[in-house]
C-alpha cells in the first residue's frame, strides 16, 4: 500500500507542538489519515509516543504499515477523536494535533463517494463500516427544507434551495455523477469552483457531523493536556476555522463579562495561551507543490 496523502505544514506542526525539545512526551494525533503528521513527529526524537485516531479503516490500515518500524511507540485506535477521554482515561499528555477534514486517499477512492469527478457510490462516510446514514440517504430521505439548510449552513451555497428542489424532483439520487450532472444541469451562476463543490462539502459535513465532533472534541482537548502542552489545529474551511478560532480566543480569555460591566461576575479564568493571533499558512512553495495546502490554517495554543 502507498501513502499518497501529502501531510501539510509539516515543519509548523512539528514547531507548534515543540517535538524536539519535549523529552518523553505522549502526543495525540486525532486524525491519522496517511500517518505523515504522526511520522514526522516520532522521527524527530526516539523518546516520545503516539496515540493516533482515525475513523477510518483503510487510513487506519496505511497508518499502521507507515508507522509499523515505530513497534510500541504508535498506538492506532480505529475510532473518531471523540474516544479521546474513553481511551486516555486520566492520563495527560503533552500535544494534540488534529487536521481535519477528509484525506486525498479519500478524495481519490471513488467507491467513497466524496469526489464528484469520479462515479461512485453516494457514501461519504468517513467509516464506511458505521451504520450511519450515507449522503444518498440524507439527499433521498430528508424533505427539502432540511436539505436546503444542510447545503446552505455547511456549503455556505447561496442556491441551497434551487438544488433541494432539484433533488427532491430527481430522486431516487445514489451516485455522485448523478448529483454534480443534476446541479450541473440547473446552469447556476458562473462561479470558480464547480458548482457542486459546495453542496459535496455540505453532504460530507452533514453526513459525518463534522462540526459538531470539532466543537465537542477542543474542550476535551483541553482537559487532557498537561499545562504547557500544545493544541494545533489544521482547518480546510471557514466554519472550521471560526469554530476553532472562537474557542480558543474564549479560552485565552480572563473574563467573559461584557466590557462595560465595571465588576467580573463570570469568573471565567484562561486556559489557554495563543501563539500567534493570526493563523499560519502554508507557503507559496508548499502550495505550489501541494494545492491542497491553500486553503489550510493552523493554529496553535498552550494550556496554560
Ligand atoms: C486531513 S486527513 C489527515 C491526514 C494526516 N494528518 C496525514 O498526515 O496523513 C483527516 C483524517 O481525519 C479523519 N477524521 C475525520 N474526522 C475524524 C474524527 N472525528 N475522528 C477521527 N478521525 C477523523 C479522516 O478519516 C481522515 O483520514
Amino acid at each position: 500500500m502507498d501513502a499518497p496523502h501529502v501531510p501539510i505544514m509539516v515543519e509548523a506542526v512539528l514547531d507548534g507542538l515543540q517535538v524536539a525539545t519535549r523529552a518523553n512526551a505522549l502526543f495525540i494525533d486525532g486524525t491519522l489519515g496517511a500517518g505523515g503528521h504522526s511520522a514526522a513527529i516520532l522521527a524527530t526524537r526516539n523518546d516520545n509516543l503516539i496515540i493516533g485516531f482515525d475513523r477510518d479503516p483503510h487510513a487506519l490500515a496505511l497508518a499502521t504499515e507507515r508507522l509499523a518500524g515505530y513497534g510500541e511507540r504508535a498506538q492506532l485506535v480505529h475510532d473518531s477523536y471523540l474516544a479521546l477521554g474513553k481511551v486516555l482515561g486520566d492520563t495527560l499528555v503533552d500535544g494534540i494535533l488534529l487536521d481535519l477534514g477528509l484525506s486525498s486517499m479519500q478524495l481519490d477512492q471513488a467507491e467513497r463517494g466524496f469526489a464528484f469527478r469520479f462515479e461512485g457510490p453516494l457514501d461519504m462516510r468517513f467509516d464506511p463500516t458505521s451504520a450511519t446514514p450515507t449522503a444518498a440517504d440524507l439527499v433521498n430521505d430528508l424533505p427539502a427544507e432540511a436539505i436546503a439548510d444542510i447545503l446552505f449552513r455547511y456549503g455556505e451555497e447561496h442556491h441551497s434551495r434551487r438544488i433541494a428542489k432539484a433533488i427532491i424532483n430527481a430522486r431516487p439520487i445514489t451516485t455522485t455523477r448523478q448529483l454534480a450532472d443534476l446541479i450541473e444541469g440547473l446552469r447556476l451562476p458562473p462561479q470558480k469552483i464547480h458548482p457542486a463543490t459546495r453542496t459535496f462539502q455540505a453532504l460530507r459535513i452533514a453526513v459525518n457531523e463534522e462540526l459538531e465532533a470539532v466543537e465537542t472534541m477542543l474542550p476535551l482537548a483541553l482537559q487532557h493536556l498537561k499545562v504547557g502542552g500544545r493544541l494545533v489545529v489544521i482547518t480546510f474551511h471557514s466554519l472550521e476555522d471560526r469554530i476553532v478560532k472562537q474557542f480558543m480566543k474564549t479560552e485565552a480569555t480572563d473574563c467573559l463579562c461584557p466590557p462595560r460591566q465595571p465588576v467580573c461576575t463570570c469568573g471565567h479564568q484562561a486556559t489557554l495561551k495563543l501563539m500567534s493571533r493570526k493563523p499560519i499558512t502554508a507557503d507559496e512553495a508548499e502550495v505550489e507543490a501541494n494545492p491542497r495546502a491553500r486553503s489550510a490554517k493552523l493554529r496553535v495554543a498552550e494550556r496554560s
